[in-house]
């Protein structure tokens, strides 16, 4: 008799394929150093107002009933900052130091004396990281291991459990990798939000999503040195000869068309109740 389960997506272990898909893309753990290195530039760019992203996430997430957060890959608290004043209680998780460093300097300045980092990364031992009402996660879930990541975020949330993660996985446009002079990465596009939804409702949840459109930094107009830092961080260092061709091609351009349509060009927001 044919084996009907084996046709169906119930035979499909997602926690697997991610880890699969991740690595097929050639995702990789940066260490902390590499986001170090960011704090400064990050927290200037992501974090000054108006920012559309910040405020598209904390409108969509409901946190009326919620007196405690805890921010996973907070950065420099962009999420963690705008929702202080509404709890009573803030945790930022991240395992970048700067970048709890410089949640916690934008914390005193605002006079925000409920913030507090814990300098942690997704994949320690979570067993004394406080519980709270309200666990987010925004735009910091390119783990290596997304279905262990989800458990968590799940386990320290009292009441929901609000993320965002790509919709389509490039984040570089082709046209900057012909800029270099390289051929665009033969390899899948990163995992996008739909393994979030199908991990979620393996684990019996009943997620919500929207979408919020992205600018990315890559679609905005950035000076060259903004650029070749975007770039290096995601590619790795650019040689002399990369930055050399890279300069060119940008004094081709006209100012007008200085902009670039970078993807993803939304990021899925998801949330649940727990
Ligand atoms: C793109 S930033 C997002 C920051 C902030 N949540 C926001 O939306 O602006 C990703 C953050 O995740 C942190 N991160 C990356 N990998 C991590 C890991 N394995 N454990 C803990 N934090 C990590 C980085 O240090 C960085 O602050």
């Amino acid at each position: 008799m044919a084996d009907h389960a084996a046709m169906t997506i119930d035979a499909i272990d997602f926690a697997q394929l991610y880890r699969d898909h991740m690595a097929a893309a050639g995702g990789r753990r940066k260490p902390p150093e590499e986001w170090d290195r960011r704090a400064a530039c990050y927290a200037d760019k992501c974090g000054s107002a108006p920012n559309s992203y910040v405020a598209n996430f904390i409108e969509l997430t409901a946190h009326d009933d919620c007196g405690t957060l805890l921010d996973v890959g907070c950065g420099p608290g962009v999420i963690a900052l705008a929702l202080a004043p509404r709890m009573t209680q803030v945790f930022g998780l991240d395992y970048s130091p700067a970048m709890l460093a410089r949640m916690e300097a934008d914390a005193a300045a605002a006079g925000l004396l409920n913030v507090s980092g814990i300098l942690r990364s997704w994949e320690d031992d979570w067993s004394d990281v406080p519980a709270c009402d309200l666990v987010v996660a925004s735009r910091s879930t390119a783990v290596m291991d997304l279905d262990a990541a989800l458990k968590k975020l799940d386990a320290k949330a009292r009441r929901r459990v609000c993320l965002t993660s790509p919709v389509g996985g490039r984040f570089i446009p082709p046209e900057l990798f012909a800029a270099l002079g390289r051929s665009p990465p033969p390899r899948p596009a990163p995992p996008d939000y739909i393994y979030v939804l199908n991990l979620l409702h393996r684990m019996g949840r009943r997620p919500k999503v929207s979408f919020i459109a992205n600018t990315s930094q890559f679609a905005e107009p950035v000076d060259f040195d903004a650029l070749v830092r975007a770039l290096s961080f995601s590619l790795g260092e650019l040689s002399g000869e990369e930055q050399r061709r890279l300069k060119a091609w940008r004094e081709t351009l006209p100012e007008d068309q200085w902009r670039f349509r970078g993807g993803p060009s939304h990021w899925a927001f998801v949330s649940w109740e727990t």
